[in-house]
């Protein structure tokens, strides 16, 4: 595994509507492969316009100093994704409005280099400050994603059921 990155060289923060060309632009530079793993949404600037504009969802960017390049960039939804609540349920939980729900990305260059716990340990603290008390993952976690799944196993999430869409995918749960 690459060197951890020393935590004065990123400066992690919520998202401003100043930042939309930036984050657009990391986006852009994902590798395909990143991309089949982390897709919550469109990635043009139109689309991070309205969700920045937007009451239901928190965008969180880490970036590179000086340079002040993105370099790994979460997106955090208020409550549980419509399309995913009957699958939740089905598994016995009870939806709540203190739930949220994660997708989390980090450029593929400095993906497995301690960044994706960084802004990870930052979003848990922003929103546990908001009364948030669950992290859900969006649209849960591919199970051939092995680094994510790792990742989340790390961070203290635990398996809620699995279900197969282009293949076996893992609903986790982290408990603040
Ligand atoms: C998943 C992701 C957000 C993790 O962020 P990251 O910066 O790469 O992870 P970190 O370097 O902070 O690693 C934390 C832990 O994750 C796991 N992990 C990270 N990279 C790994 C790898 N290549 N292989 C196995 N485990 C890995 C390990 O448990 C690691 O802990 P360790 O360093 O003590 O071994 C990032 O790899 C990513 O963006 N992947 C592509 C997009 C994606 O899969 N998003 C999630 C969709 S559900």
């Amino acid at each position: 595994m690459n060197m951890n990155i020393p935590d004065d060289k990123v400066r992690i923060r919520q998202a401003k509507l100043t930042d939309i060309r930036q984050i657009a632009n990391y986006l852009s530079m994902l590798s395909d492969a990143t991309k089949k793993r982390f897709a919550p949404h469109a990635f043009d600037e139109a689309t991070l316009g309205s969700l920045l504009s937007s009451e239901k969802v928190m965008l969180f960017v880490a970036m590179l100093q000086p340079e002040n390049e993105v370099i790994a960039y979460s997106i955090v939804q208020k409550g549980s994704l419509e399309h995913d609540q009957p699958r939740l349920q089905s598994y016995g939980i009870s939806l709540d409005p203190t739930d949220c729900t994660l997708a989390p990305s980090v450029a593929d260059e400095w993906q497995s280099r301690g960044i994706g716990t960084l802004i990870h340990q930052f979003v848990v603290k922003e929103i546990k400050n908001l009364g948030f008390k669950r992290i859900i993952l969006w649209g849960g976690v591919q199970a051939s994603n092995i680094p994510a799944v790792r990742f989340y196993q790390k961070h203290q999430y635990h398996l809620l059921g699995e279900f197969h869409y282009n293949g076996l995918n893992y609903d986790m749960i982290l408990e603040l």
